[in-house]
């Protein structure tokens, strides 16, 4: 009984009827459809595939962080039971208590409870950021899952799937998600410019890109803090909101310092200092910027980032500038 098509719709879909301005744009831009999703390509073809036809497996789906794989499974659950989403879906998070007695109680009732569904189609249970269960109440689920999944199917997502006891992995399809590309974040940062019609640079999407590091829940917050504390998405404007060195700053510095003009070097390191930015930031920023330095050879390249990584332990740092713009885990996801 699928319940609604697969094909990508043609414009964004918001989630809710809500005012625009209440949702954080993490959740009024969280993909409705299986289409929607951005990135990891041929798990979602699996997705699209099960959808079609029923049956889903017991599944784990693990990866990063704001990568999809709470999305997915949401939107798989609503491919599969369209209107009967709301009486044949049981979703628990990590806000949940999800101990043993709501093992044995809460999940052991939904599953004896009567849906009617078509022949090929179960109920799910879905149990998000799943490796925050106790090993305990995972494996009160063991027999559970035996005994009603000819009704009943779980779909786990976590962020690692060895937090996920043996017994449960065994009994499951494991999906692992991927890390998003760059390309892939700017697609959906784009489309929700559009949508929102932002005033951005090119730089203002790349710094974003550059700082979400394939994690897309915190490119698009990163993206909603920018506008919501400048009006505008430049580099500079994205670097004061995540609160990191700029990476151009590092860059020069590098550059400097490959050039023997340590005097310059040091200027450029003071400059990030006195900003309040420590050891690490710094150090942390070095590191990612350094391969996208193209005077350097990749010997160069490699010197520079085995010398990041000897370098003893760093002072205390200093304590930070108070920082007047929002900060980018300002919205949740
Ligand atoms: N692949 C994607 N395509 C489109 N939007 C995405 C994608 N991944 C994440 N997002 C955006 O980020 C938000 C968070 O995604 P989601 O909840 O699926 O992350 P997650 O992988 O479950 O992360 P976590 O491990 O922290 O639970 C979504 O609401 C959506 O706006
Ligand atoms: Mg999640």
């Amino acid at each position: 009984m699928p319940g609604e098509s697969s094909k990508a719709p043609a414009k964004l879909t918001a989630t809710a009827a809500i005012p625009a301005y209440e949702l954080p744009w993490v959740e009024k831009y969280r993909p409705v459809f299986l289409s929607d999703i951005v990135g990891n390509e041929e798990t979602i073809e699996r997705l699209k595939i099960i959808a079609k036809d029923g049956n889903m497996p017991h599944l784990i789906i693990s990866g990063m962080p704001g990568i999809g794989k709470t999305t997915s499974v949401l939107c798989l659950a609503r491919a599969l039971l369209g209107p009967a989403y709301k009486e044949a879906v049981l979703e628990l998070n990590a806000s949940d208590e999800r101990g043993i007695d709501v093992v044995r109680s809460r999940i052991k009732t939904f599953a004896q409870k009567k849906v009617t569904l078509p022949s090929g189609y179960q109920k799910i249970v879905i149990l998000d950021e799943a490796d925050s269960m106790t090993a305990g109440a995972q494996q009160a689920l063991r027999r559970t899952m035996e005994i009603y999944s000819s009704t009943t199917r779980f779909a786990f997502a976590c962020n690692q799937s060895n937090k996920i006891i043996e017994p449960l992995q065994s009994r499951c399809a494991i999906l692992r998600y991927a890390r998003l590309t760059d390309a892939q974040v700017v697609k959906r940062l784009m489309e929700i410019i559009a949508a929102e019609k932002v005033d951005y640079s090119e730089e203002g999407v790349a710094a974003l890109v550059f700082s979400a590091e394939g994690d897309m829940r915190q490119a698009i917050n990163n993206l909603q803090s920018t506008v919501a504390g400048f009006g505008f998405v430049s580099g500079d404007n994205v670097f004061k909101v995540v609160d990191s060195p700029h990476p151009i700053a590092v860059q020069a510095m590098i550059k400097a310092c490959h050039q023997g003009k340590i005097d310059d070097a040091l200027e450029k390191l003071d400059e990030l200092w006195d900003k309040g930015y420590s050891a690490v930031d710094i150090i942390s920023t070095m590191f990612r910027v350094t391969k996208t330095v193209d005077t350097l050879s990749e010997q160069s390249k490699l010197e520079f980032i085995k010398v990041g990584r000897l370098r003893p332990p760093s002072p205390p740092s200093p304590p930070r500038q108070p920082n007047n713009v929002p900060h980018g885990t300002l919205y949740g996801g």
